[in-house]
């Protein structure tokens, strides 16, 4: 039984799926599943990534589950708090903070690992990345209507496809394996509380602690630009309200699209 209010206490549980947020958002278009409301499964046949690419994720080794939302309460032109609030509970995950649930520190720390978000929303750890997040929303006039929020976090794979970028997971990041249930409540609490915080009003100060926490930002770094393929440096200061990433660059302050630039690291 999960230690939430609500996020996982509909639990749908596959052992293959072509993908879970495929699975939820038809589900969704069929019904209303109560919020937060898990489809989680072991295989992905036909896992999404961000931008179209595949999700790939060895059978039973980590955590690939959606999470059904509905912040009806949140403005589309604000969408991209939703996007920060699940990265931070992604990132309160690998890093293993405590938080409080009915004014109690909860003992489900999975670990102590420091890690950023690489903007816009995926975890690094050591420059390598642990999780990817993909949200799907559903739009009702100036409203978000409903969200499927996908996680794919690595957890116990030790090998990847070489042609990956640079992928890793928590066993190979800190020498050890994980209950991948245990992993999951502990993301469940997380993803409520960032959530939660959000509703309530929260947003300036999830939007300071996701700056907080962006791989590279406030140093020198280099970029390339996808138009012409171009590098430049620059000093990621934050992002825009809208998800924009800001770069300080020797011509001044500039903001890009997630298309637009990538961070060479
Ligand atoms: C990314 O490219 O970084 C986003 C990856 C999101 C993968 C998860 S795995 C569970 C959910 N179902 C999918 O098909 N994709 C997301």
């Amino acid at each position: 039984m999960t230690n939430t209010l609500f996020i996982g206490k509909v639990y749908h549980r596959f052992d293959e799926l072509p993908s879970t947020n495929d699975w939820a958002a038809d589900f969704l278009s069929k019904s209303k599943p109560p919020e937060g409301t898990v489809v989680r499964a072991d295989s992905q046949s036909a896992g999404r990534g961000q931008f179209g690419s595949r999700w790939e994720s060895e059978a039973g080794k980590n955590l690939t589950l959606s999470v059904v939302l509905y912040p009806t309460w949140l403005e589309v032109s604000a969408q991209f708090y939703l996007s920060m609030a699940m990265a931070l509970a992604l990132h309160d995950t690998v890093n293993g903070s405590r938080y409080a649930v009915h004014g109690q520190h909860t003992p489900y720390t999975v670990n102590r690992v420091p890690c950023t978000v690489k903007w816009p929303n995926d975890i690094y750890l050591n420059f390598h990345k642990v999780a990817g997040i993909l949200i799907q929303n559903f739009l009702s006039g100036q409203h978000l209507q409903a969200s499927v929020v996908g996680i794919g976090l690595n957890v116990n794979q030790m090998e990847f496809d070489p042609a990956l970028p640079n992928p890793t997971s928590l066993a190979i990041a800190l020498g050890k394996k994980f209950d991948l249930d245990a992993v999951a409540e502990s993301l469940f609490g997380h993803l409520e509380r960032r959530y939660l915080q959000l509703k309530s009003g929260g947003g300036p100060a999830i939007k300071a602690e996701y700056e907080r926490h962006l791989l590279s930002s406030n140093k020198p770094a280099r970029f390339v630009r996808s138009v012409d393929g171009s590098e430049f440096a620059g000093i990621i200061r934050g992002v825009t309200e809208s998800g924009r990433l800001r770069i300080e660059t020797n011509a001044g302050e500039e903001t890009f699209e997630v298309k637009e630039v990538r961070l060479i690291i």
